[in-house]
């Protein structure tokens, strides 16, 4: 078995567990546990618990990666001697999870080449949505899977895009968000805010979406989904790489360039 296989294998299957775990959390009902960057950025007992046994798993199966996940990063990346870090969001979409709206997902990443997201290389990543019982996997240079169909960004459309997006939880930077959303409209056909970037990233790749572009976004938040993209033909990238919250643009590779002129950077 190559590192690769091993890796997404093991992904997979860790995937899957917090998986049921967060939705039989759930269905037991939600907890906000706290609360962290502002009033609307909420952490529940769930995040932190999914966060724990994924953090168990892979301590069991391979002890000398190193380990970032959204939940304990304040604590700073724990490095590893292997030269693979885990990088984990346990509840992407943790808005949607404590309404009860089921577009939330577990996103977890094996990369490569360093702890710093400028330097790293994503190897693997798998984002499972527990409430469609849909997987997301990707493997670098191997392809991007839904369950098991092979998949593939989608063609422009003459309508227009279908786009997604996303919003900071500071409100002082909404007025920014808006003056994108505008520029981008004129080349969609309608917009989507779903508030999981991990499962907005999948819906790119699997070419249910056209695009999506977001500022502000974490390393966990995308460590999975960008590799779903690049394997899906699309491309990822950040448009404004240097500046407070950076751009994040994913797309086919026509449109990322139109949308990547268009947006205010
Ligand atoms: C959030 C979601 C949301 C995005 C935010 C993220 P969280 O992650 O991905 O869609 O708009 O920027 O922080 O807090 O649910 O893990
Ligand atoms: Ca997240």
């Amino acid at each position: 078995m190559t590192q690769t296989t091993e890796l997404l294998e093991l992904a997979t299957d860790i995937a899957r567990e917090a998986g049921e775990l967060a939705a039989r959390r759930r269905r037991d009902g939600v907890e906000i546990a706290a609360t962290k960057s502002s009033l609307a950025d909420i952490v529940t007992e769930a995040d932190r618990e999914v966060e724990v046994l994924i953090r168990e798993r892979l301590i069991e199966a391979r002890p000398d990666d190193g380990f970032l996940g959204e939940e304990s990063a304040a604590g700073g990346v724990s490095e590893g001697t292997s030269g693979i870090t885990w990088v984990v969001d346990p509840i992407d979409g943790t808005v949607n999870y404590a309404a009860g709206i089921p577009f939330y997902a577990v996103s977890i990443a094996a990369v490569s080449g360093g702890v710093d997201p400028r330097t790293w290389t994503t190897q693997v990543g798998v984002v499972a949505a527990p409430a469609t019982s849909e997987l997301f996997r990707a493997a670098r240079g191997e392809g991007a899977w839904l369950d098991g169909r092979r998949l593939a960004v989608a063609e422009r459309n003459p309508a227009g895009a279908l786009i997604a997006t996303g919003f900071g939880y500071d409100a002082r930077t909404h007025a920014g968000d808006l003056a994108s959303l505008t520029a981008a409209f004129a080349y969609a056909r309608d917009m989507r805010r779903m508030g999981s970037a991990a499962l907005d990233l999948a819906a790119v790749a699997a070419g249910r979406i056209d695009a999506y572009f977001e500022r502000g976004l974490n390393p966990w938040d995308v460590a999975a989904g960008e590799l779903l993209v690049t394997e899906a033909g699309g491309r990822f990238g950040w448009i404004s790489p240097d500046g407070a919250r950076p751009m994040m643009l994913a797309a086919g590779p026509e449109l990322f360039g139109v949308l990547a002129d268009a947006l205010p950077v």
